[in-house]
């Protein structure tokens, strides 16, 4: 069902079609190192335009790929790309989609993907748009609550961090109207969800904006944390000032209730401290490495034979 269709949005996938990528997602789980000798991909390329930083995205788009015995080629950097030179998203796109057989970009303006998608007769996946969507992450992350927790449903998830422009979030939280579960936000006041994503979540979901975490944090089945999104911010003085608002040490976690989990999409930078790491409530690290099994799941559906 997915054959050929490009990802931008969350809201491109029903709970059919996750179930599909996750059921996948399993085998390739199993079959991760041998599945280079069967080459499902081969002759196959998958481009990666990245117009913004990445590692773990990027990394795991590429790994994957050559895990299922195809190649890839990669524009890593915008500044030694055409880019620099005033090319056009639309242009760059007419180019690529005849090098390539499916596109994964990231780019810092919302709607660039979906932009790209229309110029091409290619399959693309938004890897990042700005701060709208990140829908490949928000499947690594539903993949972590199935595979650490067993179910999503009747899950409590608290969600604590940069919610105005974090695109992990947005996406996250419209997936999740697809399933029963209770949604507490945290955030510092000047970082609050948009509305367009609240609004479109608040009569499907049990959504509760709180301010005290104490509670929630005892509550929660996953507590997914995000970074403050600092590119993000035209008055970087502003930025400065947010720094250090919410911290997870291992205080808080001591207090989370049992089979719970913590999550991140990564980068931390100082908003877990690393003794938590040690903890096995931390579960960040095995979530990014959930991103090849889903990858591998989601190319071979989208330009499989
Ligand atoms: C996220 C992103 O790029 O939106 N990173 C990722 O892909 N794992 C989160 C972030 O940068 O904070």
């Amino acid at each position: 069902m997915l054959k050929n269709k490009s990802l931008i949005s969350v809201s491109d996938l029903d709970k059919g079609d996750i179930e599909d990528i996750f059921e996948k997602a399993d085998y390739m789980y199993q079959n991760m190192n041998n599945m280079r000798q069967n080459e499902p991909m081969k002759l196959k390329i998958l481009s990666t335009l990245f117009y913004e930083p990445s590692t773990r995205t990027r990394l795991s788009f590429e790994s994957a790929m050559e895990r299922l015995g195809g190649s890839v080629i990669s524009m890593a950097d915008s500044k030694t790309s055409s880019f620099s030179k005033g090319e056009t998203l639309a242009d760059t796109i007419r180019i690529v989609e005849s090098y390539s057989d499916i596109i994964v970009i990231r780019h810092p303006l919302e709607g660039a993907a979906l932009l790209a998608s229309r110029f091409s007769s290619k399959p693309v996946i938004n890897a990042g748009d700005g701060s709208g969507e990140h829908p490949t992450q928000t499947l690594v992350d539903l993949y972590t609550i199935k595979k650490e927790l067993g179910d999503i449903e009747n899950k409590e998830i608290t969600i604590i961090g940069d919610l105005k422009y974090g695109r992990t979030v947005h996406s996250l939280l419209l997936a999740l109207t697809r399933y029963h579960v209770k949604i507490n936000l945290v955030s510092p006041a000047n970082l609050k969800l948009p509305d367009y994503v609240y609004k479109e979540i608040k009569n499907k979901l049990d959504v509760n904006i709180i301010d005290d975490i104490e509670q929630s944090i005892k509550q929660s089945d996953v507590l997914y944390i995000t970074r403050i999104q600092k590119e993000r911010f035209t008055d970087k003085n502003e930025y400065y000032k947010l720094i250090g608002s919410y911290k997870i040490t291992k205080k808080e976690v001591e207090k989370m209730k049992e089979n719970s989990i913590i999550m991140h999409p990564l980068p931390r930078i100082d908003e877990i401290d690393v003794e938590v790491d040690f903890m096995k409530k931390a579960k960040y690290f095995k979530q990014a490495s959930y991103g090849i099994p889903i990858r591998m799941a989601l190319i071979s559906m989208i330009a499989g034979d």
